[in-house]
């Protein structure tokens, strides 16, 4: 239950003081924007003995230029695919992760930042902030031990941030909120998102509450942890005048959306071939998907199946059995053409579920192509329609046919606003 939402009146006051009493005071980490260390970094691949939330982080002392942290945020209109936003908050090196980043504008700590309006029109930015001086860019995340009371964090010189609600013990979070306000780019706005599903992790717990010693490893070298994997959002963004849209855009929908933290202690191009990663809502359905194939060939499946906000399947690879093949076909297959990809699901009962996400809107370039689409599914013998939020990685920027066209050229260098870096020319 939502502490602040439980009461009301008189007696909101005296609850959350008396609600609050029972918190541990929060633990502060704050990340300096500026790497000064590549060592190898300490990555938390299991939960410890106090649960903690999916959203504390994962590595020490700090992502640097050979590891990445990464909290990302998702909505499309279940209406029309075009209306979509993606905001990705990271502690990276700028080659550290999926994307490549220029070097003298990313120091460590940035936001992606995609979105498209119903129309068509719409942009990919890199948020980034300066090293020192009053618009420093450290990152400060506050996490509360037990794991369902709250995680915030706050990219300032940015000025972008995110938060959960604070719930009692033994409840997951089911709200976040993030906002930007990042003047210098003309961008802010606020993304609401409320859970409907149970969150997951990649070992496949299927608990409300994340329990001790569960693995958060997706595969060998990368952590992941899904707080949202179904919300409903509300987007309201204002995106200030510019050459090519002199009024200004605005993006304002409700739909779906997603949340998920992942990390790894390796540069992600160095440990991934390729991913697949996926959410989708059909009807009653919510769905999310992920297979990652590293270097070596290997292959490690996740999938999660809820059903009217509860779980109804989860199967995922014993990804704790590092460098251990996932076994053909045991979780999930994909295919994936320039138009649509295929999610196969293994069912308990010999079964197969099935769902055809289209590629309706890229929103961020290859190598990591980000899409949102219509989502077609079968479940049980019922055909439903939705829509669905997904990624897919391919490391060679030549498989553009697989990946969804490799046709999209980055653009580094001034945006369409002052200031600005924009990435996906649009
Ligand atoms: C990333 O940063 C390093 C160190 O500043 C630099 O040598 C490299 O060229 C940068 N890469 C890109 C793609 O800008
Ligand atoms: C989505 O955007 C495209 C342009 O990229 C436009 O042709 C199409 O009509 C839009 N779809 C909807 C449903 O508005
Ligand atoms: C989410 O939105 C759907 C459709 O509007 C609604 O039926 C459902 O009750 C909402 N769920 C929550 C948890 O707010
Ligand atoms: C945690 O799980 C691993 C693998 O299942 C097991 O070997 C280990 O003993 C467990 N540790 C604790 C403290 O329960």
């Amino acid at each position: 239950m939502k502490v602040a939402a439980a009461f009301a009146g008189l007696s909101l006051a005296a609850t959350l003081l008396a609600s609050r009493a029972t918190y541990p005071s929060p633990h502060t980490f704050t990340y300096p924007n500026e790497i000064t260390s590549n060592a190898a970094v300490r990555a938390q691949f299991a939960s410890l003995a106090i649960a903690q939330s999916p959203d504390w982080p994962r590595l020490s002392p700090r992502a640097n230029s050979n590891s990445f942290e990464e909290w990302r945020f998702a909505a499309v209109n279940a209406h029309n695919p075009n209306e979509t936003i993606t905001i990705s908050f990271f502690i990276a090196g700028n080659e550290s992760t999926s994307t490549t980043l220029p070097g003298d504008v990313v120091k460590s700590n940035f936001v992606l930042l995609s979105y498209r309006l119903a129309n068509g029109d719409g942009d990919s930015v890199l948020l980034s902030a300066a090293t020192t001086g009053e618009e420093a860019g450290a990152v400060v995340i506050t996490a509360q031990d037990r794991c369902s009371h709250g995680v915030a964090g706050e990219w300032k010189g940015i000025r972008a941030s995110f938060a959960s609600s604070l719930e009692d013990e033994g409840t997951p979070t089911s709200e976040f909120t993030v906002q930007v306000e990042a003047a210098g780019y003309g961008i802010s706005g606020t993304l609401s998102l409320k859970t409907t599903t149970p969150p997951f992790l990649p070992g496949c717990s299927t608990d409300n509450v994340f329990k001790p010693n569960q693995t958060l490893r997706a595969s060998p070298h990368l952590g992941w942890a899904v707080a949202l994997p179904d919300a409903n959002v509300t987007a309201n963004f204002m995106f200030a005048s510019s050459s090519p849209s002199p009024s200004g855009r605005v993006l304002d929908f409700t739909g779906i959306g997603y949340h998920d933290h992942s990390w790894s202690d390796v540069p992600f191009q160095q440990h991934i071939h390729t991913k697949y990663i996926g959410s989708a809502r059909l009807g009653p359905y919510s769905v999310v998907w992920h297979s990652t194939t590293d270097h070596e060939g290997n292959t490690y499946n996740s999938a999660y199946i809820a059903k009217n906000g509860k779980v109804l399947h989860v199967k995922c690879d014993s990804s704790d059995n590092v460098g251990q093949r996932s076994e053909l076909n045991a979780v999930l297959t994909i295919e994936s053409d320039s138009l649509h990809t295929t999610v196969r699901f293994a069912m308990d009962d010999g079964s197969v579920s099935t769902i055809v996400v289209e590629k309706s809107n890229q929103n961020w370039p290859a190598l990591y192509t980000q899409y949102t689409g219509n989502a077609y599914g079968s479940f049980g013998g019922m055909q439903y329609k939705g829509a669905s939020l997904f990624n897919e990685y391919h490391t060679l920027a030549g498989t553009g046919t697989t990946a969804g066209g490799g046709s999209v050229e980055k653009i580094f260098g001034e945006g369409i606003f002052p200031g600005m870096q924009t990435i996906l020319s649009s």
